[in-house]
């Protein structure tokens, strides 16, 4: 891992465990041009890639086709509206109404660590074993500086990029756009791979072909969204695990965003990632700066597994900050599926002992307990204890639940405000809105305007009574509706368009606040399921909410897709009760557990009505749980059979770092009549080692698993699983 500067030929050398990433600044003017991004190379032959293209030569003296050069040089970040007909990665307009921008080289700093991201998530890492470069761009003519920053982790191929906007001029620069990476590089038959869904279908895998002009995907909900994922990947060989480059791109952002890949006519391709700028406008005052969220680029020469694997690795160990993130989390039941809103404190005292009895250890309260909430059409808000339903409040239910010998967890969902509340009562001017137009209800509530610091100051403090109010030791924080009417009666007309990224920013300072003051609470993300899965969110909570659908097999499908970039150990994941209550499926009790197994693990089902013969197997999966979670939690994860592909069956391993263990998870999901066996390669495991397969006699060497594979077990009927443990026993 190193960063170097070569003086002598003007070039940046970023160089990880395996890969190199080259800038180059070329000519009088200081174009930064983008080299080369891919496998290793000498430090020594960076120079030969100014040899390569013919758009590198600069713009002649005359001027006469500086257009020409603008237009395919390979700019390392965009400028705008002078010459390059691209799609640009940043807009601005100053205070002269134009829009032209050009940024140059101006100078750069190459340091130890990494500094923080004011008020933003951002990856981290000590001051050994983290390298970065700043690198300062300047156009003299509006006044405004950009500094690009690159930051590297010891042992990681990740470059971890962001640009913060610097108004050196003595007026109103305003933001339309800034994206926090673009990067022009050759169009070598990739395809892009994104991840869209829906509410209970979150994360589905989307290959496409990079067509002339801009491919894009984004969020202007104000949220992540369940829609898209801020991340995409360029993948030369489809869905290989193990063969061929891949680009992936995630962003540390949980707002609006935008990101894409815009092919031109000489088919480079110019990728580029950021705050989504539609209805986005920032005023930048004299002297201030901005500072855009970052980007997390991976390079993998082994195709999607290795970017996987990746950016675990990353998450797990420069992002997440929990205590719990390497804890194995207490197993939890949730009353959300088993009651909805129809509970008292006798009813969860109930499931409590249960869930006790089976070897359950935390009990969460979700929707209800408040106000007057007995459906979802009031009390968002109204913070208080609903003592009809909690008898004697809420103090006496934890401590109650804590004699069980239970932990005690709770729902809530700050950022929101019912029509029908005392705090909408009193302060209907907090949700978001635009003056004299009714704001659009969504589960019919509003989005408080949390960019005012009176309304954020506010909701904090009910949640810190209700924290202290007594031993609660998880929250489960929701956001169950998007964002729109944007208007704030806190922003001056010239400053709505700040609104967006401000929210964000503000759910950001909450849970800042949330995390310092109780450094020992568990927190776990959730909007509406999965809506807020993203590298954002993870700085602050463990783990997320991963779907509302909590169907064993449409599970397969979404936990590839979020594991396809988050840790297994971030993904919160529950048995629930049959039929499904999504999709009126029906599966075996086992298959749920397994399936679960992949993530937090926990229960979603009133423990005291589900058929006795599932409530007599959960002492049984809780102990699976016990036995397996240090693989799933800090392993290395391998897909070795996609049922989103294939519509037949799931299976995929986690890994032991020292190889000593692995765990395969196989789901039958579709029965075939006289089937023929079913064999898999298991490449990933140490070739010397010899392995036991647990509960048989068969002692394989690692070697042979690789070339010739296992029988994977028939299992009869649809929706079938079996736990494969593999053990080295030399
Ligand atoms: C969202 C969450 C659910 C549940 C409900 C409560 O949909 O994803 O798990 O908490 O809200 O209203």
């Amino acid at each position: 891992m190193n960063i170097r500067f070569d003086e002598e030929n003007r070039l940046f050398v970023i160089d990880t465990e395996n890969t190199s990433y080259v800038i180059g600044i070329l000519g009088e003017e200081g174009f930064l041009g983008h080299l080369y991004y891919g496998d290793k190379i000498e430090f020594e032959d960076a120079p030969y890639l100014y040899k390569l293209p013919q758009n590198l030569n600069v713009p002649e003296p005359s001027m006469r086709d500086r257009s020409s050069f603008l237009d395919c040089y390979p700019f390392e970040y965009t400028s705008n509206n002078v010459g390059d007909y691209r799609k640009s990665g940043i807009e601005i307009t100053d205070d002269n109404g134009h829009t032209s921008l050009q940024l140059c080289y101006e100078s750069h700093e190459i340091y130890k660590g990494k500094k923080k991201l004011e008020g933003l998530p951002a990856t981290f890492g000590e001051d050994t074993g983290t390298m970065s470069l700043d690198i300062v761009l300047k156009d003299s003519v509006v006044g405004l500086n950009a500094i690009l920053t690159y930051s590297i982790f010891e042992g990681l191929d990740t470059v971890i990029r962001s640009v913060k906007l610097i108004n050196e001029s003595n007026k109103n620069i305003f933001i339309d756009k800034v994206m926090s990476m673009t990067m022009d590089m050759d169009q070598e038959d990739y395809k892009l791979l994104t991840l869209y869904g829906s509410w209970a279908r979150e994360r589905m895998m989307d290959f496409r072909d990079i067509g002339y002009g801009d491919t894009s995907i984004e969020s202007f909900r104000g949220e992540s969204s369940h829609q898209f994922q801020p991340f995409m990947a360029l993948v030369q060989n489809g869905d290989s695990q193990d063969t061929g480059k891949v680009y992936g791109f995630s962003f540390v952002y949980s707002g609006n965003f935008e990101a894409g890949v815009c092919k031109s006519q000489f088919n480079s391709i110019r990728m580029y990632m950021g705050i989504g700028s539609k209805n986005f406008r920032w005023k930048l005052k004299k002297g201030e700066s901005f500072q855009a969220p970052e980007v997390v680029l991976t390079y993998s020469s082994e195709g999607l597994g290795k970017m996987t694997r990746t950016l675990h690795d990353l998450y797990r160990s420069h992002l997440i900050r929990s205590k719990y993130k390497d804890m194995e989390r207490p197993i939890l039941i949730n009353n959300w599926e088993a009651t909805y809103f129809d509970f008292d404190s006798d009813k969860l005292l109930a499931i409590a002992k249960e869930a006790k009895n089976s070897g359950i250890e935390m009990l969460v309260m979700d929707d209800g307990w408040f106000g007057q909430r007995n459906d979802d059409n009031s009390s968002l808000g109204d913070w208080f204890v609903n003592e009809d339903k909690l008898k004697g409040g809420l103090k006496k239910l934890v401590d109650d639940v804590n004699a069980i010998g239970m932990k005690f967890g709770i729902w809530m969902e700050p950022e929101m405000v019912s029509p029908v509340s005392k705090l909408h009562e009193e302060h209907p001017d907090w949700a978001i809105q635009v003056p004299g137009r009714e704001p659009c209800r969504s589960r019919n509530q509003y989005v408080l305007d949390l960019t005012r610091k009176e309304v954020r100051d506010y909701i904090y403090g009910r949640i810190k009574d209700i924290l202290t109010s007594a031993n609660i030791e998880y929250v489960k924080w929701d956001m169950n509706r998007q964002l729109c009417d944007l208007g704030s009666l806190g922003l001056a007309a010239d400053t709505q368009g700040e609104l967006s990224h401000r929210y964000m920013l503000a759910v950001y300072e909450l849970q800042e606040r949330l995390v310092t003051d109780f450094p020992d609470l568990l927190l776990e993300n959730c909007s509406g399921g999965g809506a807020r899965f993203d590298a954002g969110m993870l700085y602050y909570s463990p783990q997320i909410w991963c779907s509302d659908d909590t169907d064993a097999i449409e599970r397969l499908k979404i936990q590839e897709g979020t594991s396809l970039i988050f840790p297994l150990s971030t993904m919160g994941a529950h048995v629930s009760d049959c039929p499904n209550h999504t999709v009126g499926r029906t599966t075996p009790f086992k298959t749920r557990g397994d399936v679960a197994l992949a993530g937090t693990f926990g229960y979603e089902l009133d423990i005291t009505k589900i058929p006795s013969n599932d409530r007599e197997d959960i002492p049984r999966q809780v102990a699976v749980y016990h036995k397996y979670n240090h693989l799933v939690r800090g392993g290395d994860y391998y897909r070795l059979s996609s049922y989103q592909r294939n519509h037949e069956m799931d299976a995929y391993m986690v890994v032991s770092k020292d190889k000593k263990e692995a765990l395969i998870t196989y789901v039958k999901v579709v029965a075939s009549p006289n089937p023929a066996r079913k064999i898999l390669k298991v490449p990933y495991l140490s070739k010397d080692a010899i392995y036991q397969i647990e509960g048989s006699d068969i002692k394989v060497k690692g070697s042979t698993l690789e070339r010739v594979g296992i029988v994977l077990p028939s299992l009869n009927g649809d929706y079938q699983s079996e736990l494969i443990h593999l053990v080295a026993i030399d």
